[in-house]
This record gives C-alpha cells, structure tokens and sequence, in this order.
C-alpha cells in the first residue's frame, strides 16, 4: 500500500546530513510499490528521484515531487555450478550485511569491497569500488524498470558499461531506471586479491597467520576505520574527488616536478593520480570553514559539521582551482549533486 508523505526532511537520509526538504517521499519494498509510486508519480507529472543511502549524494536543496527511497529486500542464491554461485540481491539490502552474509554463507568475491557505505541497488550506479575490486568483476546483470514507462529491463554487464567509478546510469541511463535487483556471480574458492598497497602493507605486518576471505575482509574494515571517517559520528560522502586519469605523458612531466606523486599505471597511456595527494599538497588537509572541511585524515573527504551546501560547494571550487593551479589536474566530483 503506497504511504506518501509530504514535506519530509532529507537529513536522516544522507550521510553528508545537509538540510533538504522533500515535496513527497515513500519507500519501496516491492516491484509493485515501486510501479504505484511511479504510476501516482505520473499522474501528478511529477519529477521521480531515487535514494538508496544517501552515502553518495549532495543535496543542494529542496527536491520537488517525489522522492523514492528503493527498499526492496531479498538475498537468494538463484544457481550453484562447480565454484560459481550466483546470487540476486534487491535493491534494498544494506551492502555491507550483504558482504557479511556472502562470506558466512561461503561466497566469496566481495571481501574487498567490505565496509562501503548504502544500499546494493546504488553499487552498479558508479560502479563501486574499493582495494583493488570493483563491483563490475562480480556482476553478472541486474532488473531495472523504466521511470517513464514503467517497462521491465535485464542489463548485462557490457550493457551497464562500467567504468571506473562511472556506469550507464552516469551517463545515457542517468535518472531513467530504478534498478531493483542484482545478479552476482561470487566463487565458493577463495581467491584473494591483495596487490593494493595498503591492503598488502596490513598483511605483510601480521604475524604468519591463514590468509582467508574472512581475514581479508576484517583487515579491510580496519583500514577503512583507522581514514574514513564514520557517517554517523562526522557526515560525510566518502571521496568528494574522483580519483585523476591522466596520459603517461602528464604524469611523467608531474612525477619529474614532484617526485613523491602517487599514481598508479593502468595500462601503457594511463596514469590515475591519487586526488587525495594533491589536495593533501596544496595544503588542504584538516581545513574548516563555515561549518565544513576536508578531513584530518584523507584529504579525499570533505565533512560537513553543521554548515551549508553553498559552504560546502564554495569548498569544492576553491580545491578545485587550487589543485588546478598547482598541478594544472582537474579534480571532478564523485557524489550526484542535486541542485
Ligand atoms: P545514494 O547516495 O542513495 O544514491 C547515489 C546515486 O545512485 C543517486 O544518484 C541515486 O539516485 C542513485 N540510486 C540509488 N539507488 C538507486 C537504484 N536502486 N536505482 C537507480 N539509481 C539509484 N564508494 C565506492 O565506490 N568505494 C568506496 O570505498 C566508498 N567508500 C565510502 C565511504 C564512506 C564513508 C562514504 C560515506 C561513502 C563511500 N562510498 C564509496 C560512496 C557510496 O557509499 C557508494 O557510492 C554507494 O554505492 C552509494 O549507495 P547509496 O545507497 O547510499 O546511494
Ligand atoms: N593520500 C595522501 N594524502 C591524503 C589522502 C591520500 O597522501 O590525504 C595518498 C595515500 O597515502 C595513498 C594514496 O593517496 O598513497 C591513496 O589513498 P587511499 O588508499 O586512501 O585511496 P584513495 O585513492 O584516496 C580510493 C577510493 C576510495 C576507496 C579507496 C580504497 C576514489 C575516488 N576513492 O581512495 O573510495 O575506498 O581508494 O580502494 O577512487 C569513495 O569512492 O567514496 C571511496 C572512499
């Protein structure tokens, strides 16, 4: 049964809490809540945005017409042949109690993107990704629906086009579809992937201990503890920054000038940069103003401590220009802002 509220305050449903008033909200628990919100939503010529979160969004102001926050529950394991388990997940479930559940259950794959904050049905949106997995690699599809014309989709993974930290629903796709479910594709034999720098750094300092998904998965979670500032304590976004791709040529030119440059080669013409670096170079680190500030421990998140979303975006442009005049690299934002 569709419950529409009207006038609903937006801070409890975003990490970065700015103040934002939605015109109407609802939650969806089911593919058919979600087509009577849409239906009730056309009827009134009304603008849809979905939440999932709120861990990777900047709202900007107030949202008119209604707001659909995607709630659809349900983990199963849809088929199980050799190693491969195949999952479908809704839309709803909490990522992180999904990484949990997965490894209780012998699934493996996911330990890597341990501790990511929201709800799976956003993970495809910007591909999420952290210590050297992004979620493309276990993607097998996933259901969306169509906001206009209320029609049933299966994508593949070449049709979501995932990139990093970009998708199908960044671009061609952006505000068309609700996704509803995901289709994973995990493996009851583990296979770890420990090559990203801070991961291996952890594991080299333990004392000879078995290596297990599990274990993987625990010192993920207290990497992220010991830099990322928990949403509940101090509201943030995660990374506000993607992370630069740039030519080899630029970086070799950067690296030459500033020795210490964090990159990583991607493949014979491309560099990506560590953003957090450079915004930690130009001076940024543990910066407040207004009510708003880059944190003391990865200069990547910006936290918001009561202030505003013009603060917050008047932080964003003045990095922004700094980097790009020490550095020449332009720093694109992460999260959807809503303006
Ligand atoms: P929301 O913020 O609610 O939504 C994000 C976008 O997706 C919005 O445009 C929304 O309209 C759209 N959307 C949401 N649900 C749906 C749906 N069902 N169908 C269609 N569109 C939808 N990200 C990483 O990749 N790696 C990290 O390591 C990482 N670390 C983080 C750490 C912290 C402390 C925080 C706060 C964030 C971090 N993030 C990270 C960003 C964020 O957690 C992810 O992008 C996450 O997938 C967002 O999920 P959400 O449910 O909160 O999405
Ligand atoms: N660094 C600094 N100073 C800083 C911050 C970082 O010098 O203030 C350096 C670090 O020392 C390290 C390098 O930059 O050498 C990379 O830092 P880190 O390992 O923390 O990762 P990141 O590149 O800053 C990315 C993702 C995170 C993800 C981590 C782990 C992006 C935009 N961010 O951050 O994702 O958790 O890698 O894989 O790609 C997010 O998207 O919201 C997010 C948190």
């Amino acid at each position: 049964m569709l419950n529409v509220q009207e006038q609903v305050s937006l801070k409890p449903y975003n990490t970065l809490a700015l103040p934002s008033l939605a015109e109407y909200f609802c939650r969806v628990n089911s593919d058919e809540g979600l087509s009577e919100a849409l239906a009730w939503a056309g009827n009134h010529r009304y603008p849809v945005t979905l939440l999932g979160g709120g861990s990777n969004v900047v709202l900007a102001g107030n949202l008119s017409g209604l707001v659909v926050q995607m709630a659809i529950p349900g983990v199963e394991l849809i088929s199980e042949k050799h190693h491969l388990r195949r999952i479908r997940v809704g839309a709803g479930e909490n990522w992180h109690q999904l990484v949990v559940h997965a490894l209780n259950q012998g699934w493996f794959g996911l330990e890597n993107l341990s501790l990511i904050p929201g709800l799976v049905g956003a993970a495809p949106v910007q591909n999420i990704g952290a210590y050297g997995v992004e979620l493309s690699e276990r993607f097998h599809s996933l259901e969306a629906v169509h906001l206009n014309t209320g029609e049933r989709h299966v994508m593949s993974r070449s049709d979501c086009k995932f990139a990093y930290r970009d998708s199908f629903f960044k671009g061609q796709g952006r505000d068309q579809f609700a996704i509803t479910a995901i289709t994973l594709e995990l493996s009851s034999k583990p296979d770890l992937h420990i090559e990203y720098p801070a991961l291996q750094q952890a594991i080299d300092a333990l004392p000879e201990a078995e290596l297990t998904p599990k274990r993987v998965s625990d010192i993920v979670c207290d990497i992220r503890r010991g830099k990322l500032p928990d949403p509940d304590v101090i509201p943030n976004a995660g990374s506000f920054f993607k992370n630069p791709i740039v030519s080899s040529e630029v970086a070799a030119k950067l690296k030459h000038h500033y020795p210490k440059l964090v990159s990583y080669s991607l493949d014979e013409n491309r560099v990506k940069l560590a953003a957090g670096w450079l915004i930690d170079q130009a001076g940024w680190k543990g910066f407040e103003r207004d009510g708003v500030g880059v944190y003391n421990q990865q200069s990547l998140v910006l936290i918001n401590m009561g202030g505003s979303c013009d603060a917050l975006m008047s932080l964003v442009v003045d990095i922004q220009s700094s980097v790009m005049s020490k550095f020449g690299i332009t720093l694109d934002i992460e999260p959807r802002v809503y303006r």
